[in-house]
């Protein structure tokens, strides 16, 4: 039962009311009979001065004990204490219990001493005989400055304590229960608004273990259950994207890898009917070679995306390099087939020396696979320029063609996996809608960005930054 935290938090509730109370009445306790018993001993001394004031007159010379004990017993009636009156020596005189009193005896009491020495001597004691708290007073009786005697008063205090702090006791007592009903209900209350949140979010996560990744649940307040509610919501709708975007992914690969084979299938079933024609044989051939390029092209780029995934928090070694050189390196690599398909080339760089910590692989392939898609898909006659150039933070690149260009709804879509903007007509040109996803991934690698931007029909620009090394953060 301890176990969940409505419980926990209503028995700290109850803990806690009960702690409080129990100071509470002790010192309200405490504070109320120190108030009474002052009050009765004050009581208790004026009666005793009323007595010793009265039984002086009867004690000037001879005592006159019939008078003093009549006294002592009419007095005792009234103030519904018990009276004694000694002399000097401390022997009693009167006594307002006759039967088994002390009359005629010599009462030897510290209150007796302190008032044969000219004080009020007062104590509060538990009786053997009586079983119950007492409290005794005792004054000096004065006759004409003279000290003769001592009146010496004791009366129960039975009263005070079972009527008076009885009656607080049981007021302290209801108040407690009647707190720990209040509080209980409102503490359970209370740690019901805690706890329901959290068991939603128990539950949620039960369903998402069980494979219902969609989530939504509803957001109570704004403290810290809140974010928390509103975070797992969050972290529902991501996970459920990333299983979307693999599933995607998945079925886009097998249909990818599906069409090159189903080709090649088809190939190859032709090319038993057509064995005799050796022409149409090698063009068959042809063929087939083609489309095991793609598909070994296919894989590769895979492999690389496979690769990138895993390595996300793993980074492929870097080393500082001049990226200057190394575009100037790929671009001249690249020239001649620039020139085969009737392009011209404007190569610039600003600047001879960009040093950037990186892998010089990586940069190539991102660099190759902008040429190439240039290359793809500018026509005849057209311009490719590659512009290099530092700023004050960063390297920046640009590769530019005065291509086919890309419609504005689809600039950003390019860099997702498997996206192409005419699927037949890249297709047609051996793409298969991986290229610049890889290349985005492995500018981010390197701490970079990577946009585009273009014109339909006119052409299309790519543009990349890289942090300078002086400058780079880590
Ligand atoms: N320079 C460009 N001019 C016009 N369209 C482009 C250009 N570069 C990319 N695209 C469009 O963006 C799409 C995605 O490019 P990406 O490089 O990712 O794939 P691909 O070139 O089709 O195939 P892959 O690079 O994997 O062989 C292309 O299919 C094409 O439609
Ligand atoms: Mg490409």
């Amino acid at each position: 039962m301890l176990k969940s935290i409505r419980a926990r938090l209503t028995l700290t509730y109850i803990f806690l009311i009960l702690a409080v109370m129990g100071v509470i009445s002790v010192f309200l306790l405490n504070m109320l009979e120190n108030y009474y018993l002052d009050y009765q001993k004050e009581t208790m001394e004026n009666s005793a001065n009323l007595v010793a004031e009265i039984a002086a007159s009867f004690m000037h010379r001879e005592a006159e004990l019939l008078i003093l004990s009549t006294m002592a017993e009419d007095m005792a009636r009234q103030i519904n204490a018990r009276v004694i009156i000694v002399d000097r020596q401390g022997m009693v005189l009167g006594d307002s219990q006759r039967v088994g009193g002390f009359f005629g005896r010599i009462l030897l009491r510290p209150e007796i001493d302190a008032a044969l020495a000219g004080e009020t001597g007062s104590s509060v004691q538990y009786s053997q005989t009586l079983e119950q708290q007492v409290m005794q007073v005792a004054v000096p009786v004065m006759v004409e400055g003279d000290i003769r005697g001592a009146v010496f008063l004791s009366a129960s205090l039975q009263n005070i304590y079972d009527n008076l702090l009885g009656m607080v006791r049981r007021f302290i007592i209801t108040a407690t229960l009647l707190a720990l009903v209040l509080v209980g209900f409102l503490a359970a209350l209370m740690a019901k608004t805690f706890t329901t949140p959290i068991e939603d979010l128990t539950a949620a996560a039960r369903q998402m273990t069980a494979g219902n990744l969609k989530q939504d649940i509803p957001v109570r307040s704004e403290d810290e259950i809140g974010q928390l509610t509103r975070q797992f919501n969050l972290m529902s709708a991501k996970v459920l994207e990333t299983n979307r975007q693999l599933r995607e992914f998945v079925a886009n690969a097998s249909h990818e890898l599906r069409t090159p084979l189903t080709t090649i299938n088809l190939l190859v079933d032709s090319l038993r009917d057509f064995d005799e024609d050796p022409k149409i044989r090698e063009e068959f051939l042809g063929d087939i070679h083609g489309e095991t390029q793609r598909l070994i092209d296919l894989v590769s780029d895979l492999l690389d995306l496979a690769r990138l995934d895993e390595q996300e928090n793993k980074k492929s070694p870097q080393k500082p390099l001049n990226l200057v050189e190394l575009i100037r390196g790929v671009v001249q690599a690249v020239s001649s087939r620039i020139e085969r398909q009737g392009l011209t080339l404007d190569y610039r760089e600003q600047s001879d020396n960009l040093p950037v910590l990186a892998n010089a692989d990586e940069l190539k392939q991102v660099l190759n696979n902008l040429l190439d898609n240039a290359l793809k898909y500018t026509e005849g006659g057209g311009c490719i320029r590659v512009e290099v150039r530092g700023g004050a933070r960063e390297a920046f690149v640009a590769v530019a063609d005065t291509g086919c260009g890309i419609p504005s709804e689809d600039l950003e879509k390019v860099f997702e996996r498997f996206y192409r903007v005419d699927k037949a007509r890249s297709r047609e040109q051996g793409g298969t809608g991986l290229g610049l996803s890889i290349c985005r991934e492995l500018i981010a690698k390197h701490e970079g960005e990577m946009w585009a931007e273009s014109q339909e029909g006119k052409g299309s620009t790519f543009y990349f930054v890289l942090p300078l090394l002086d400058v780079k953060k880590d």
